[in-house]
């Protein structure tokens, strides 16, 4: 599913460059459940970045579903980024003026025109997310867990096969992060998708299936055959 070779990833020049990721190889294969730890700094976003197709300034290979990400054109790479992949995020990254359906929605913006469905898909991956009773309901109005299960409906509306969380759960107490944890699992197991998560809090995520471990920019960990 996920094969990187050899990446690394340097920010600035000069005296002031800085390795975000050194020679990092990694395989996750399709249907894992991924947890990346690692110390603040260690790069864990940028390795993200790299496996969404949002960041290309690397060295070295990344592969996704067998797509070489460096060989795809502009288009090729925006509608990999928008269909094969689903992004959640640790501030959620809804708009505040929209309600939790039109916030869904925003995802089939990005695909281009598609004919009208009136709704009913956003609709759909929020009664996937347990939140069918809150479609009509603006972000000020839902709690943070809430807000992530929109989030998590907005990256599942275009159907991936990958979902991409950064500290899905750091804004969030406790038992509201076992409740999206759990989610995410569901997604996994019972729908198949392969998830990988970056985390500080690795305990919360014990059912992972492979746990990669960054130091300083390398994969001390995890990495996998
Ligand atoms: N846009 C950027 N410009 C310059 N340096 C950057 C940029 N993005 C990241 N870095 C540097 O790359 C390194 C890795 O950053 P990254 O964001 O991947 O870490 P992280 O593990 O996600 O940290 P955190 O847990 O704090 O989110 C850090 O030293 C960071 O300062
Ligand atoms: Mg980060």
């Amino acid at each position: 599913m996920i094969e990187l070779n050899d990446i690394s990833r340097v920010y600035g020049r000069g005296d002031s460059a800085a390795f975000a990721l050194r020679g990092v190889s990694l395989r996750v294969p399709a249907g894992a459940f991924v947890r990346v730890v690692g110390t603040s700094g260690s790069g864990k976003t940028t390795l993200l970045n790299v496996i969404g197709g949002l960041d290309s300034g690397y060295t070295g290979s990344a592969a996704v579903d067998g797509r070489d990400l460096k060989r795809l054109s502009d288009r090729e790479l925006s509608r990999f980024r928008n269909r094969t992949v689903g992004f959640v995020f640790q501030h959620f990254h809804l708009l505040d003026y929209l309600d939790a359906r039109q916030n869904v929605a925003v995802a089939a913006f990005f695909t281009g025109p598609e004919p009208d469905d009136g709704g009913a898909r956003a609709e759909e991956v929020l009664a996937r997310v347990g939140l069918a009773a809150k479609q009509a309901s603006r972000p000020g109005e839902l709690s943070g867990g809430q807000k992530q299960r929109v989030a998590i409906a907005r990256a599942l509306y275009n159907r991936p096969r990958l979902i991409l969380a950064d500290e899905p759960t750091g804004n969030l107490d406790t038992r509201t992060s076992g409740q999206i944890i759990e989610l995410l699992e569901s997604l996994n197991r019972d729908d198949g998708l392969t998830v990988v998560v970056v985390t500080h809090e690795a305990p919360l995520f014990r059912n992972a299936t492979q746990t990669v471990r960054l130091e300083d920019g390398r994969i001390v960990e995890g990495g996998g055959a």
